[in-house]
C-alpha cells in the first residue's frame, strides 16, 4: 500500500490557514486531517463543520475528517463533501456505529472507523464491509503533543494481522498522535500506510511545512 501522508490542521498557525494549507498543496501533501471535536467526547473543542466547508471551496486536497464527537450521526449532513473525501467516526462514539457509516457511504464519502488505545481491534470484526479505512488512535484524543501509547506498535500490527485474516487487507490503517519520523517509521514496519502528521514531524518551528513533508516521506522509504 503507498503510504500517504495526512496533515494535521488543529497544529496549523490557524492565523494564518490559507497559507498554510497553499504551503501544503506544495508540499504534495495527501490529505487535510481535520479534527472536530464536542468538549464531550473529549475535553477539547477544536475546528468545527463551517470550517470544513470552507476549507473545502480552497483546496483540492482530500479531507480527512476526524470526529471525536458523539452521535455523529447528527453531523454527517454539515458538510459538503465528495468521493474523494474520509469521514472517520469513532467506534465508541455511537451505539448505532453502522448506520452512521452506511450514512457516510451513501453520502458518497469513503467512511473510517477509529478506535481508541482502550478498544480490541476484534471489537470491528463485523463492521469491516462498511469502513474503507481504520485508524489506530495511537494516543488518547482530544489534544496534540502527547506521547505514543505504550502498545501502539503491537496493536497495529494486530490490526493489520486481523485484518489479512478477514480478508480486509485492502483496508488501509491510518495511525494518529505523535507520529514522529521516528514513530512513524516503527508504525510503517507493523504495516501502517496513512500518518497523520501534527507537532511531532510537520508543524516544526524550525522546519518549512514542505521540507518536514519531504524529510518525512524520505524516512519511511529508508
Ligand atoms: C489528537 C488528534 C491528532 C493531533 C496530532 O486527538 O486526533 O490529530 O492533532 O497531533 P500530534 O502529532 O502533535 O500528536
Ligand atoms: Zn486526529
Amino acid at each position: 500500500m503507498k503510504n500517504l501522508l495526512s496533515a494535521s490542521l488543529m497544529c496549523a498557525d490557524l492565523t494564518d490557514l490559507k497559507n498554510a494549507i497553499k504551503d501544503l498543496e506544495d508540499a504534495g501533501i495527501d490529505y487535510l486531517h481535520i479534527d472536530v471535536m464536542d468538549g464531550s467526547f473529549v475535553p477539547n473543542i477544536t475546528l468545527g463543520f463551517d470550517l470544513v466547508n470552507m476549507i473545502k471551496k480552497i483546496t483540492n486536497i482530500p479531507l480527512d475528517i476526524h470526529m471525536m464527537v458523539y452521535e455523529p450521526v447528527k453531523f454527517i449532513e454539515r458538510m459538503n463533501l465528495d468521493e474523494n473525501d474520509i469521514v472517520c467516526v469513532h467506534y465508541e462514539s455511537d451505539i448505532h456505529i453502522h448506520r452512521t457509516l452506511e450514512l457516510i457511504k451513501n453520502k458518497g464519502c469513503k467512511a473510517g472507523l477509529a478506535i481508541n488505545p482502550q478498544t480490541p481491534v476484534e471489537s470491528i470484526r463485523d463492521l469491516t464491509d462498511y469502513i474503507d479505512m481504520l485508524l489506530v488512535m495511537t494516543v488518547s484524543p482530544g489534544f496534540a503533543g502527547q506521547k505514543l501509547f505504550i502498545g501502539a506498535e503491537r496493536k497495529t500490527e494486530n490490526a493489520i494481522r486481523l485484518l489479512k485474516e478477514w480478508g480486509c487487507e485492502h483496508i488501509p490503517v491510518e495511525v494518529d498522535g505523535n507520529i514522529s519520523t521516528e514513530n512513524g517509521i516503527k508504525l510503517c514496519k507493523k504495516g501502517a500506510s496513512i500518518f497523520v502528521l501534527g507537532t511531532s514531524s510537520l508543524f516544526l518551528k524550525d522546519t518549512p511545512l514542505c521540507e518536514a513533508a519531504t524529510n518525512f516521506r524520505k524516512a519511511l522509504e529508508s
